[in-house]
């Protein structure tokens, strides 16, 4: 069954959106498997946390080391999470995927595509999705969302990120550009305008869904 994935900066709501693709596709009778990254196995989520946390020693991890800890995370999610569903036939939606170490390590934290890939390549082997969502919203959108949830309480990255209005652009060009995974391939991924209600985004999502995979979700 398909692997899709959710892209897009903070605020650009991937994640209700994908939530919503989630309860729509059980609602077509499909087994739907809704994961994140970092995290999706315990241990993965537990180097989110540190991946997340504002160390109180103030040792803040630079690029490299946070590639390298989404990466691990990434290989546990893989091999423990994502092909065991793939081989029991279940939809997996996926909040995030390689395409944010592209974006967060590499854009913005200055490291090569090249040397992203060269440690992503083992951890992925032939795994691509078969569609990635890209949400593109303005930073209004994306600064009144994240304002609007409730008691929420912005950690080290969600402050700094959430200032930082040439990450949308950087996931819409990603996009525009083609970029190809580790193996060569460019994966399928759709553009997608996140502003405005939800029900207007889901729509948009649902209908690009169809274009993509015709009858099956019909
Ligand atoms: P979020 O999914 O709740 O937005 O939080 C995940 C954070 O982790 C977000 O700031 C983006 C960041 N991240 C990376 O920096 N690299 C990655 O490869 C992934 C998957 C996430």
């Amino acid at each position: 069954m398909p692997f899709i994935v959710f892209e897009g900066g903070e605020g650009s709501g991937k994640s209700t959106q994908g939530a919503l693709l989630a309860g729509y596709l059980r609602g077509k009778g499909f087994p739907v498997l809704e994961t994140r990254e970092p995290g999706g196995t315990p241990l993965a989520e537990d180097i989110r946390k540190v991946f997340k946390s504002v160390p109180q020693s103030g040792d803040i991890p630079t690029p490299r080391t946070e590639l390298l800890l989404v990466m691990a995370a990434r290989s546990q999610h893989i091999e423990k999470t994502i092909r065991p569903a793939l081989k029991r036939n279940e939809w997996i939606i996926c909040d995030r995927f390689l395409d944010s170490s592209y974006i967060y390590q590499g854009f913005r934290g200055g490291l090569d595509k090249q040397e992203i890939d060269r440690v992503a390549a083992p951890v992925l082997g032939d795994l691509q999705p078969d569609l990635t969502f890209v949400l593109r919203v303005s930073s209004e959108t994306a600064q009144s969302r994240v304002s609007a949830r409730p008691g929420t309480e912005l950690d080290r990255l969600d402050t700094e990120l959430l200032k930082d209005a040439s990450l949308h652009s950087a996931f819409e060009a990603l996009t525009t550009s083609s970029t190809p995974y580790p193996d060569g391939r460019v994966p399928k991924r759709v553009l997608i305008d996140g502003n405005g209600p939800l029900e207007t985004v889901q729509k948009r999502i649902l209908d690009a869904l169809r274009k993509h995979f015709g009858s099956i979700v019909q």
